[in-house]
C-alpha cells in the first residue's frame, strides 16, 4: 500500500498535536484510512510527552485526563517522574501542605480548597510494602475509598486493593530530560 504524502503529514499532526500514540497503534493508523477506527485508538489511549521545565503543561492535561477519576495509578521506575508529577498536580490544586515522597511514611496527606469544600488529596508509595495484607495494615484501602484524590506510585504491589475506576498512568523515561505520559482509557 502507498500513502499520499498528505495522509502520512495528516498522521503527524495526529501525533504532535496529542504527544503521541504508541508504535502499534501508529503502524495501524499508517494502514488503514478508516476515521472511525482512527477515532478509535485515539479515544482509547491518550500520551504526553514533556521535559521538566514543561511540567505544568503535563500536570494540567493529566488533571483534564483524570476527568471524575479518584484513584491514579503511577507506574513507572525508580527516578521516571512520578513524585516530581504528583508535586506539579499538588501545585494545581493548590495544595496547603508541602509535598514530599511517601517511601517512607507510605501515605501522605494534603489538603486543598475544594471549591469551597476541604479537599484531600492521598499521595501513597507503596514501594516498600510486600504485598496487599502490608497495604491494607497502613491504611492505603481507607484512603482508596475516601472520595479523595488518591495517587498511587508502584501500584503493582497491591493491584487486588485498587479500585475498578482506577486511572492507569504509565510514565516512561524518553532521555535524560523527557518523560512521556501514557494512558490506556477504558
Ligand atoms: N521531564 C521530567 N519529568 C520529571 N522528572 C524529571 C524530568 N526530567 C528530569 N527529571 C528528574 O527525574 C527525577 C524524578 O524523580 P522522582 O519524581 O522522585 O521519580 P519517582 O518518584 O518516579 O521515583 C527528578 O530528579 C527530576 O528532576
Ligand atoms: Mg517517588
Amino acid at each position: 500500500m502507498i500513502l499520499k504524502t498528505s495522509e502520512v503529514l495528516k498522521t503527524s499532526e495526529v501525533l504532535d498535536e496529542t504527544s503521541g500514540l504508541t508504535s502499534k497503534m501508529i503502524f495501524l493508523l499508517f494502514f488503514s484510512k478508516n476515521k472511525d477506527i482512527c477515532s478509535y485508538f485515539e479515544s482509547m489511549h491518550a500520551t504526553k510527552k514533556y521535559a521538566l521545565n514543561d511540567i505544568k503543561r503535563a500536570a494540567e492535561w493529566l488533571l483534564e485526563q483524570i476527568n471524575d477519576h479518584k484513584v491514579i495509578a503511577l507506574h513507572g521506575n525508580m527516578g521516571a517522574g512520578k513524585t516530581t508529577l504528583v508535586s506539579a498536580v499538588c501545585r494545581l490544586l493548590k495544595v496547603t501542605d508541602a509535598v514530599s515522597s511517601p517511601t517512607f511514611s507510605i501515605i501522605n496527606e494534603y489538603n486543598y480548597d475544594d471549591n469551597g469544600a476541604d479537599g484531600s488529596v492521598y499521595h501513597i508509595d507503596l514501594y516498600r510494602l510486600k504485598d496487599e495484607e502490608e497495604a491494607i495494615r497502613a491504611g492505603v484501602e481507607d484512603c482508596l475509598y475516601s472520595g479523595g484524590y488518591c495517587f498511587v506510585e508502584w501500584p503493582e504491589r497491591a493491584d487486588g486493593l485498587l479500585p475498578p475506576k482506577t486511572l492507569h498512568v504509565h510514565i516512561r523515561l524518553e532521555d535524560d530530560t523527557h518523560r512521556s505520559l501514557e494512558i490506556a482509557k477504558n
